[in-house]
């Protein structure tokens, strides 16, 4: 389970937030079918306790993701950090009047993967190694989702819109329904390039897979094709992927803590050093700004 306090979002809004998900999930899975009603007026708390503590750290606005080691965990960490990912890119693109709207879609969007029978790991493996029938399987959680924003009358039609469409692309390689450019709502296009985000970031660190900057490169090369290529450029300048605090391996072999991310530069915060390359605990911390030149070929490696 996480703990502390990580970031720019207070510790209380995210537990809430984490307890409220697991909940919703939980109930959906024991029903089997989409007839919970989601919690409405505690999901809007945790969305305006986002929204208020990201526009805080406005404009300068930088956020990152909840490191956490458990796959059965995905969902509602997952759900959470689109949350919080989608809210900060929405303020940054200076969208004020429906923050709330994105926030529940965000929050909410993966909701009718509680009614696909597929392994909890699977759904941060969309895609790529998952068997032809629990692919299939999948497809239809928007329309789930969708069906269980259905139970409660104030949730919204951009709520509804990012939760049918966060799967699609903007080249029309997404489904369920193969829309493209502006066919998909400019909300699910910010709340589909946060899913990919997290859910890559995730696999990085839970997979090994690659390393945390090339998820980073990842959505650059994927920007104008599969996502919005606006909504990538803003979110990978608000949105880094290794989050203040966390333990960090570099190129160099050496073990460090991320002392302070660097606005424009997110794959390259300032770090402390913590281990040397044999182990040895550094006897001085010094800090590495690896936004500076002399350290350009040092790169974060994992995340610990
Ligand atoms: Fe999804
Ligand atoms: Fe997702």
């Amino acid at each position: 389970m996480v703990a502390g306090e990580t970031g720019v979002v207070s510790g209380d809004v995210r537990d809430r937030a984490l307890g409220l998900m697991q909940d919703l999930f939980a109930q959906l899975r024991q029903a089997g079918a989409p007839t919970v009603e989601p919690p409405y007026d505690d999901l809007v708390d945790v969305v305006e306790g986002i929204r208020s503590d990201v526009s805080k750290a406005a404009p300068h606005i930088l956020v990152s993701w909840t490191v956490f080691d458990e796959p059965d965990e995905y969902e509602y960490v997952h759900s959470f950090d689109v949350a919080v990912f989608s809210v900060a890119i929405a303020l940054a693109m200076g969208e004020r009047t429906r923050i709330l709207d994105i926030g529940l879609g965000a929050l909410l969007h993966d909701v009718g993967m509680a009614l696909v029978p597929v392994a909890p790991d699977a759904s941060y493996r969309e895609g790529e190694g998952l068997a032809p029938e629990d692919a299939k399987k999948m497809y239809a959680h928007p329309e789930l989702g969708v069906k269980v924003l259905r139970q409660h009358p104030r949730i919204s039609a951009f709520t509804k819109a990012i939760v049918a469409q966060h799967h699609e692309r903007m080249d029309g390689t997404g489904y369920p329904r193969g829309l493209r450019g502006s066919d998909i709502h400019p909300y699910s296009r910010i709340v589909a390039c946060a899913d990919v985000y997290s859910s890559m970031l995730v696999r990085s660190h839970l997979d090994r897979h690659m390393m945390p900057g090339e998820v980073v490169d990842y959505m650059m090369s994927a920007a104008g094709f599969e996502f919005d290529k606006d909504v990538v450029r803003v979110m990978l300048g608000c949105v880094s992927p290794f989050p203040e605090g966390a333990l960090v391996r570099l190129s160099t072999g050496e073990l460090a803590v991320v002392a302070r991310l660097s606005r424009g530069m997110v794959t390259r915060p300032v770090v402390r050093l913590v281990r040397e390359e044999d182990g040895a605990q550094v006897e001085t911390s010094t800090e590495i700004d690896l936004a500076r030149p002399e350290h350009q070929t040092t790169l974060i490696t994992a995340i610990e």
